[in-house]
């Protein structure tokens, strides 16, 4: 797997071969150009859906915080933005599906237009418990769009009715996901070199 030579984000026009995160990027699976271009497509698509109505950006936090960012710009439309955070309890990483909220919705969703932007689904808990738990308040619609997710989490009770890209099977981090809170603000999605998980 080879690094990409383009990027838009940290460093600016620098190849991240030359970045200080390069010695733990093992590989870059989806570059910082390939995501704003399908955010982009995605954003129309939900421009499109929702013309007309008032749309609830709901993110959720710390992942997606950048998706939220860069889909919020990309999008014609009148949209509020809220934020839950969640934390799912286990290791660094792998999810137990135990699920935490750290931070909940300041207002009421109640006959509201709902999006839930999510930058993973993995196993898909964290996304059943938030659909259970938000559904149960009532909003006039609620659908899901994830930046990436996992071969597998495509069940239909996740609804993740817009979908980035499918990612393998493999830890990834970079574009809000994190490794032990660190590489959330590559621009990129990445792999990390095994010796990171050692240290
Ligand atoms: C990550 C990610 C999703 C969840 C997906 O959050 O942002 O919310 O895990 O995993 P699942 O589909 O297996 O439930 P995490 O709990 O790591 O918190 P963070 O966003 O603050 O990093």
């Amino acid at each position: 797997m080879t690094l990409s030579s383009r990027r838009d984000g940290v460093g600016n026009d620098d190849d991240l071969a030359t970045s200080v995160f390069s010695k733990d990027i093992e590989g870059v699976l989806i570059d910082g150009p390939q995501i704003q271009a399908r955010l982009r497509e995605l954003a129309a698509e939900i421009t499109a859906d929702y013309a007309g109505e008032q749309l609830l950006l709901v993110g959720v936090l710390k992942g997606a915080f950048m998706v939220m960012a860069d889909l919020a710009r990309h999008l014609d439309l009148p949209v509020e933005v809220d934020f839950m955070a969640v934390s799912s309890y286990g290791s660094s990483t792998k999810t137990s599906g135990v699920v935490r909220i750290l931070k909940d919705l300041e207002r009421e969703i109640a006959d509201r237009h709902v999006l839930v932007v999510e930058d993973i689904v993995d196993s898909g808990l964290t996304l059943k418990y938030l659909l259970r738990n938000l559904a149960d308040r009532g909003p006039r619609s609620l659908e899901v769009l994830a930046l990436l997710a996992k071969p597998g989490s495509a069940r239909p009770e996740l609804r993740v009715r817009y979908q980035g890209f499918e990612v393998p099977n493999v830890f990834v981090v970079g574009y809000g996901l994190d490794y032990a809170e660190r590489y959330r603000n590559l621009d990129c999605i990445a792999t990390l070199e095994p010796a990171v998980y050692a240290d």
